[in-house]
């Protein structure tokens, strides 16, 4: 059985009562609309701690003015039937006003990784994320979270944020999840429409395509202009980046280390972001 809390308090009397236990806890931070790439990040919690502690916030502090955040999927009820069945232990879905109330003024900016990529198109998006996630880890204190590699750039940023602030969290990454096509499950996939969606599903394809030419020893620019291009081939509106990155720091990629293609597309009023692994040759 799921038990839902909405304030700081109940979070921490729990989480406390079970590390005093002794047992490992587990946060899963989500915005909710939660699909089959969600539950595997809390099948990773569950194999790897005793309680999985799902937080389910849409963080306005991420959105910018122009984005999407009053159309945001919110579903809470069919959230919780998931978290139910995925066997999470507890739901935590505060309200705004718990998570931001009246007069805060904060703001983690996370440097190193968050340089370029998202952040030239959403430059507040990560400072936004940075600092919910930060504030998530104070009020649970989970000894693991867990975050998938679909937001590859948001796994590094976190990871850097523990590192450079001691929080004592050790960060997995977890597999991106994928329709029969190769799709990354993502909330915003829910906008398309039957024609995007055939659109959509080229994305991972083409990825895949740039990454074993790099990892043959094509030329690095040339590789990401012929995957721009075929993006904008398969029906894409606009290419806000498509690069090669070392995948550790997410500095600019050298061929002797692993890497990642990472893109960022625009279907129509939706964003699309995609990545995948280049071997180090
Ligand atoms: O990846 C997300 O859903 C969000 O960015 C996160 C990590 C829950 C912070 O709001």
């Amino acid at each position: 059985m799921t038990a839902v809390v909405e304030t700081i308090a109940a979070l921490r009397a729990q989480v406390r009562a079970w590390r005093a236990e002794g047992l490992k806890v587990a946060l899963v931070p989500t915005m909710g609309a939660l699909h089959e790439g969600h539950v595997s990040l809390m099948r990773a919690a569950l194999n790897r701690a005793d309680r999985c502690v799902v937080s389910i916030f849409v963080n306005p502090r991420q959105f910018a003015p122009t984005e999407d955040l009053d159309k945001y999927p919110r579903q809470l009820a069919l959230d919780l039937e998931k978290l139910e069945r995925a066997g999470v232990h507890l739901a935590f879905t505060p309200d705004v006003q718990e998570v931001y109330p009246e007069g805060f003024a904060t703001s983690i900016s996370v440097g190193g990784p968050s340089a370029g990529l998202e952040t030239d198109f959403r430059p507040a998006f990560f400072d936004g994320v940075a600092t919910v996630v930060a504030k998530l880890f104070i009020q649970t204190e989970p000894g693991l979270a867990v975050f998938g590699e679909k937001d590859y750039q948001q796994l590094c940023v976190v990871k850097k944020l523990c590192r450079d602030l001691n929080l004592p969290v050790e960060i997995l990454g977890s597999p991106t999840i994928r329709d029969a096509e190769g799709l990354a499950m993502s909330s915003r996939n829910a906008y398309l429409s039957a024609h995007e969606l055939d659109i959509a599903r080229q994305l991972n394809k083409i990825l895949r395509k740039a990454a074993s030419a790099l990892e043959g020893g094509a030329d690095e620019a040339s590789t990401m202009a012929a995957a721009r291009q075929a993006v904008l081939d398969a029906g894409f509106d606009v290419v806000d980046y498509v690069e090669a990155r070392e995948s550790l720091t997410l500095a600019p990629w050298q061929k002797d280390r692993e890497g990642r293609v990472l893109v960022a597309a625009r279907l129509g009023k939706t964003r699309l972001i995609d990545n995948v692994e280049v071997a180090a040759r």
